[in-house]
């Protein structure tokens, strides 16, 4: 079903949005080579261009491909817009979200990132969206979505129903909610960015997430700690015994090892802590420590390497020993 088109009298051209386009397209091409390990060039993006498509320019500037551009609009009259003419390999779902993911699942289109720029408020459309996103459509490990909202304007009281619901409390964070319903899923998410534009009167804020599967997390560093356990342990011993803080030097412990570690703190941050917009940076959000036995393993690796950055000095010595 289509719509008409609700757009601003600016139809989003001003200079805060195009910031804000920069800037998620900049944590796209971050978020796909650091975290999964793919090429731009083959990355496949889903995006609300609307009419003006004034982010296509932005996402080829950073390597990303035309052909490699999925589209949606609910509007028929984005269907008709010059961008169309300009950028014919971009593939255009004429219809709404929640059909689209559909048609993504029918097509078999296996997504690297996503832009909703919905400009919505946070309501049931949104998370049912969202719902149907992680459940129906393929998804590369280390998916990137970015989300924008509109400040406000969100039906009364659901707000505090959601914040009552997650222990949430103070001013409304829609980022930290859109993180809690991510955890809902069954997500584990690794915030990107956080930030904020004036749209004529109106406020916006959009977080950017790199987003796995807990399960996928799980089965993966079971694997990982069948291979490393033993090394692990003996590293955490040597924390323990300030052993740890004399270590210097050469040769040892797996290079591959270091890098899960890192790969896995990544994964345990996004679990256990929350973006402090305050510091600009990652901080404990409870202190409270119930995982697993396994995650509590994670969680102790992810110590070590914030405590211990340099991981050269770490090279060797455990598995000399
Ligand atoms: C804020 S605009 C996108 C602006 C664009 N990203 C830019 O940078 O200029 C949002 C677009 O998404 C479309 N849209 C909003 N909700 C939608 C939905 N649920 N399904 C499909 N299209 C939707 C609107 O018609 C509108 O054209």
């Amino acid at each position: 079903m289509t719509t008409a088109i609700r757009e601003p009298k600016n139809q989003y051209q001003f200079e805060a949005k195009s910031k804000y386009r920069e800037s998620v397209w900049d944590e796209f091409s971050y978020g796909i080579t650091t975290f999964g390990d793919r090429d731009i060039a083959n990355a496949k993006v889903l995006f609300f261009p609307s009419r003006h498509g004034a982010e296509i320019p932005i996402a080829l500037s950073r390597g990303f491909k035309e052909e490699n551009l999925i589209a949606c609009d609910k509007s028929e009259e984005i269907a008709l817009s010059s961008w169309r003419k300009d950028y014919p390999l971009i593939k255009f779902y004429g219809n709404t979200l929640s059909r689209t993911i559909e048609r993504l699942q029918e097509d078999s289109i296996k997504l690297d990132a996503a832009n909703m720029d919905l400009c919505s408020p946070l309501c049931n459309q949104v998370y049912d969206d969202l719902r149907k996103l992680f459940e129906l459509t393929p998804l590369n490990d280390n998916f990137v979505l970015a989300i924008t909202a509109l400040k406000g304007r969100e039906a009364s009281g659901l707000t505090d129903t959601v914040n009552a619901l997650t222990g949430l409390s103070g001013p409304i964070d829609r980022i930290q909610i859109i993180r809690r319903f991510f955890m809902t899923l069954g997500l584990i998410t690794w915030g990107l960015k956080k930030d904020e534009y004036l749209s004529t009167n109106k406020n916006m804020v959009y977080g950017v997430w790199v987003i796995n599967k807990k399960q996928w997390i799980i089965d993966k560093y079971n694997l990982f700690f069948g291979r490393h356990k033993a090394s692990l342990l003996k590293i955490i011993n040597l924390q323990k015994n300030a052993e740890f803080n004399q270590l210097k030097g050469n040769g040892g412990v797996a290079l591959s090892l270091i890098d899960e570690i890192i790969a896995m703190s990544i994964v345990i941050q996004s679990e256990r802590k929350t973006f402090d917009t305050s510091f600009g940076n990652w901080c404990c959000e409870d202190g409270i420590c119930n995982e697993t036995e396994l995650f509590d393993l994670y969680c102790r690796a992810m110590q070590i390497y914030v405590n211990w950055l340099n991981f050269d000095s770490l090279i060797g010595k455990v598995g000399n020993k």
